[in-house]
């Protein structure tokens, strides 16, 4: 069979990213440009200054990923996309520039879903990894516990009912003056912390034990601070960081893996930003292990946002026969 060469491009969000993946699971190229320290100093993402930031960089972003995966556009089959979830007007860059490309060089385009992307992301350094799998996703966005029953076929079993794992991550941060973004900030302290400083509360949701709550985790330790302020003492940051994250982990851990034994799977893989934790790794590392369940995970840089997971996820929908049409919008709040 020929070659498939996919131009992916990325703007659902801070980061502007395109790439170049060969038959969905070969990385020739991964060009990231990250709006981040642009944001920091609102505390967050401002979604007219990342569309704005998307226009200026997304050409540039393109060339760059051509040429260090040393391809003309006339080498490429098709351009893959995302065209959902996310900040429509950031969605929207990477959609007319995809339908651009797509027409003057006469390829398909193919539209792709941002969750999709990330599930498939576990594609690209484990040449084995076949579904059938569970999939955790747990990003600035998304808290989903997908079932992987094929390429691009996903079923929700779990999902969070208020806050997204990486966005209380975010927000917990900010409330122990670590600022934005929290994750990793969250991430490299904690290992001064004790995880088992504060005990923090493991939410249970009473009609579907596949999904998560965080936010009376997240008002936890809100009222923690608060009572410490009112006592007139200082708190420590890492002993904060540590717990919260252990609390989460434990969670994301428990259900996970819970519904990996229940739906009686043999394979588990994460995804998503909070996927590049570390104390999350090596707990489903561990855990994985006592449990006999084989586990995949993206390295660090495939799990943030990027472009060669949409090249990955791109593939699999062209094989599929999935083209879209000149007519592909933005859709922020897209299904799986
Ligand atoms: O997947 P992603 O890059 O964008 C979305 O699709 O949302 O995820 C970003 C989220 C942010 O909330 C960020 O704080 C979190 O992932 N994150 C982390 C870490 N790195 C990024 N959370 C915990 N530990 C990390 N090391
Ligand atoms: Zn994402």
């Amino acid at each position: 069979e020929k070659d498939v060469l996919m131009l992916a491009i990325e703007t659902s969000c801070d980061e502007t990213a395109a790439s170049v993946v060969k038959n969905g699971r070969k990385v020739l190229s991964n060009v990231i440009f990250t709006q981040i320290a642009l944001h920091t100093q609102y505390g967050g993402v401002v979604p007219e200054i990342a569309s704005r930031k998307h226009i200026e960089k997304i050409n540039q972003v393109i060339e760059e990923a051509l040429d260090q995966a040393d391809v003309t556009l006339a080498d490429i089959t098709a351009v893959a996309v995302t065209y959902g979830p996310g900040l429509v007007g950031a969605l929207l860059v990477g959609v007319a520039e995809a339908k651009a490309i797509s027409f003057a060089a006469g390829i398909p385009l193919v539209g792709v879903h941002h969750i999709s992307g990330h599930i498939s992301a576990n594609y690209i350094e484990h040449e084995d990894l076949e579904p059938p799998f569970i999939c955790l996703v747990a990003s600035g966005g998304h808290s989903h516990l997908v079932a992987v029953k094929d390429y691009g076929e996903y079923e929700i079993i779990g999902r969070t009912r208020d806050d997204a794992a990486g966005e209380a991550f975010d927000k917990v941060a900010r409330a122990i003056g670590l600022g934005y973004p929290g994750g990793p900030k969250i991430d490299k302290i904690s290992a001064q912390g004790n995880p088992d400083a504060i005990p923090f509360p493991r939410a249970k949701v009473a009609e579907n034990e596949y999904d998560f709550s965080f936010s009376g985790l997240k008002s936890a330790v809100l009222n923690y601070l608060n009572a410490c302020r009112m006592k007139g003492e200082s708190f420590s940051q890492a002993d904060v960081a540590a717990s919260f994250q252990k609390a989460v982990i434990d969670v994301l851990v428990e259900h996970s893996l819970h519904a990996v034994r229940e739906f009686g799977y043999e394979k588990f893989a994460i995804a998503g930003g909070v996927a590049s934790n570390s104390s999350l790794r090596a707990a489903f590392e561990r855990e994985c292990e006592k449990r006999k369940i084989a586990f995949y995970r993206p390295s660090p840089l495939l799990c943030t946002d990027n472009a060669a997971m949409i090249g990955a996820a791109g593939y699999y929908e062209y094989r599929k026969g999935v083209r879209s049409g000149y007519d592909l919008n933005a859709v922020p709040g897209l299904k799986l």
